[in-house]
């Protein structure tokens, strides 16, 4: 868990609201970061680190379609000498309470998502919604049967391998980061883009690692699945887009907030949709290119785009592939 030094004099304007801190904009790689502190975690421990945590990651399911604010990570913060523990939020603008004539509308599409999915019928305070988003998660619980739930998710047989839900897929995590050579890059601060990312294995290892900031994106129905398990997983920093490249054609990545990723993986999706222009220049550094070894690829395009160029021998991995690993 992070530990964030931080100026009194930066929270008591809006305290206990969050307000924009510039400081968690430049950790995170975002616009728009605050904290949501819990002061009673230090004074009477009503709270427990776990409850933090758990509604992170169901506010986060929330916010993928629209009903909230994002939580970016759970923290330690140490303000004037005294350790807090805090949410790292996305900071919205709008209407609270009676003024907010978006809360009606937004209560009912929420009551009814939370109960589609088993979360405990509740009443809904107007002043927590800020416009059409609600803010205040405390004391929500997933339902007992939820990580099965997020297992149902996944398709059978799966592509990736999801150890943490109990997922076995044909291609094994440690054999794939060993040959990708993952270790031989320092993760921290870096920003990553995975192109086609299924259920975000990899996003979540480099996050893990720790990755500033990663993009995964795929079709939007895999995103919708993705995007569920990377926040049950606690990925908070890991975005799920749903972007649907066309055939060498990249230009829908001008969505992104991003412009430049160190990192740029692009694994097993050459068949779908080749290696358009606009993922190459999408990318700073470093390219991880996987194709079948039947596929062609434009090494000349390779060349030209990029200082070095590694290709391997052909391995097996569900199949004979090869990996380019491309650094510009
Ligand atoms: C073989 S899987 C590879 C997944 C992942 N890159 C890996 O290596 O573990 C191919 C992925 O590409 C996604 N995909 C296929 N066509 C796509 C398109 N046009 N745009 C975005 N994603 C696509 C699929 O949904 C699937 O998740």
């Amino acid at each position: 868990m992070k530990i964030i030094n931080i100026e009194e004099e930066l929270l008591s304007e809006g305290h206990p609201h969050p307000v924009k801190i510039d400081k968690l904009d430049e950790i995170y790689g975002r616009e728009n970061c605050g904290l949501k502190i819990y002061d009673s975690l230090v004074v009477d421990k009503r709270y427990y680190i776990h409850d933090l945590v758990e509604t992170a990651k169901i506010q986060n399911i929330f916010a993928h379609y629209g009903f909230a604010p994002r939580v970016y990570d759970v923290v330690k913060v140490l303000i004037n000498g005294e350790v807090k523990y805090a949410q790292v939020v996305e900071v919205i603008e709008g209407e609270r309470g009676a003024k907010n004539t978006k809360y009606e509308e937004a209560r009912d599409k929420i009551s009814q998502y939370a109960l589609k999915r088993g979360f405990y019928n509740r009443d809904y305070d107007p002043s927590n919604f800020i416009d059409d988003k609600y803010v205040d998660f405390g004391g929500w619980k997933f339902p007992e049967n939820y990580k099965e739930q997020v297992q149902e998710l996944v398709g059978t047989p799966p592509y990736q391998n999801i150890p943490e839900l109990g997922i076995d897929g044909p291609r094994e995590n440690k054999e794939r980061f060993d040959r990708y050579n993952l270790d031989d890059i320092f993760w921290g601060g870096k920003t990553v883009l995975d192109v086609g990312c299924n259920y975000g294995t990899l996003c979540h290892e480099v996050h893990r690692r720790g990755a500033k900031r990663v993009i995964g994106i795929d079709t939007p129905s895999m995103i919708d699945s993705a995007s569920e398990i990377t926040q049950y997983l606690g990925h908070f920093n890991v975005d799920m887009d749903p972007v649907t490249i066309q055939r060498d054609d990249a230009s829908n990545l001008s969505r992104l907030d991003i412009k430049e990723f160190d990192v740029v993986f692009h694994l097993s999706v050459h068949k779908y949709f080749g290696l358009p222009q606009g993922v190459i220049d999408r990318c700073k550094n470093t390219l991880y290119l996987e194709i079948r070894n039947h596929e062609k690829v434009d090494e000349d395009c390779l060349d030209k785009n990029f200082k070095s160029v590694n290709k391997s021998e052909i391995y097996d991995d569900y199949g004979p592939r090869i990996l380019y690993t491309c650094k510009k």
